[in-house]
């Protein structure tokens, strides 16, 4: 097994002043890597700031002899995506990993939820996403060479209550990252999504109810989880899945609590119905266990395979 080197590689990571996102900027750079280290310095519900809590990654990073750079634009505007790439195009010449990891959490039940949350968390991730992905996508693309990072999560892909806008963001990536994979494969850039957990600032944003909730799941794990709560843990997973070693695309991984995963998005093999006639509502529910049956399933790998699937079940059918 050799060691995962990023020597003259680039990588950009968005919020990586603190919390999981530092702990990806450190072992990059001490793999070689130069670093982009931005972050806008909020707190963790995206008030206040900014701050230049950056510049402590990158005094670490540098203090130990490697190369870093801080940013200090917000992921949330255009500009700001434009020129977190320009700082690294700037400072280092190449743009080869990008980590969209920067992220704020602001939980409420749905019927509470207000319109300045559900924006502000769309604008932070969602578009967030997109206002940094397209102008290192378009370097990647040239250069024919890129590894791109979602930071999704498991309260968008599996649900989490309270978490409405924050989980419809975080799963709004893994579209991202499904269409962005299937059209980066050919230039070169492999897009994956991560499902991370972690102790950070943002695990102290949970009301009464979700502690509680969380509280009665921990309580079963006694002596098991030991330090696997927290960034190292998360860590190894993304540089992997960032680096020339690793040629997964159109992945979504989870680093929880110790355990390394994929996550597959399946489709049951499902019923067919008639090919002459519409079905009606009642032969639906007639069917809908054999519907709803998880026993045979598959992953599509794209909308076309979709299709292709369905084609074939037509065939046995
Ligand atoms: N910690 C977990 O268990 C967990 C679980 C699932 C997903 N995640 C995701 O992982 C990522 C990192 O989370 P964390 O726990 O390290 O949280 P964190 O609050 O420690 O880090 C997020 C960083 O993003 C920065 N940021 C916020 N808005 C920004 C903006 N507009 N532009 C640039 N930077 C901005 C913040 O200043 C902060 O330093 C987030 O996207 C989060 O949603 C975390």
């Amino acid at each position: 097994m050799s060691t995962i080197s990023f020597a003259g590689r680039v990588a950009i990571i968005t919020g990586a002043g603190g919390g999981l996102g530092r702990d990806y900027a450190l072992d990059l750079a001490r793999r070689g890597a130069a670093v982009v280290v931005n972050d806008l310095g909020t707190n963790s519900d995206g008030t206040g700031g900014p701050s230049r809590m950056a510049d402590s990654v990158v005094g670490e990073i540098r203090a130990a002899g490697l190369s870093a750079v801080a940013s200090y634009d917000s992921v949330a505007t255009a500009e700001g995506g434009e020129a977190i790439v320009a700082t690294a195009m700037k400072a280092f010449g190449r743009v080869d990993v990008l980590i969209n990891n920067a992220g704020i959490l602001r939980n409420a039940p749905f019927d509470e939820l207000e319109d300045s949350t559900i924006d502000t968390m769309l604008s932070v991730h969602l578009k967030g996403a997109f206002n940094v992905t397209r102008p290192a996508y378009r370097l990647m693309k040239r250069q024919r060479y890129g590894r791109i990072l979602f930071a999704s999560s498991a309260a968008g892909m599996f649900g989490n209550t309270e978490q409405a806008a924050y989980g419809a963001a975080k799963a709004g990536l893994v579209g991202l990252m499904n269409v962005l994979s299937l059209e980066g494969r050919a230039h070169g850039v492999l897009c994956n999504a991560l499902l991370p957990t972690a102790e950070s600032r943002m695990g102290a944003q949970m009301s009464a109810s979700q502690m509680k909730e969380f509280g009665e799941v921990f309580a079963m794990a006694g002596p098991y989880l030991g330090n696997s709560g927290t960034p190292p843990f998360v860590t190894p997973l993304v540089v992997y899945l960032v680096s020339e070693a690793c040629s997964s695309t159109h992945g979504i991984y989870s680093a929880s609590l110790g355990r390394y995963a994929r996550v597959f998005v399946a489709a049951s093999n499902g019923w067919i119905g008639p090919r002459d006639r519409a079905p009606t509502a009642e032969d639906v529910e007639a069917h809908f266990t054999t519907i709803c049956d998880q026993k045979n399933v598959t992953v599509p790998g794209s909308l076309r395979d979709e299709f292709t699937d369905i084609i074939k079940l037509l065939h046995k059918s």
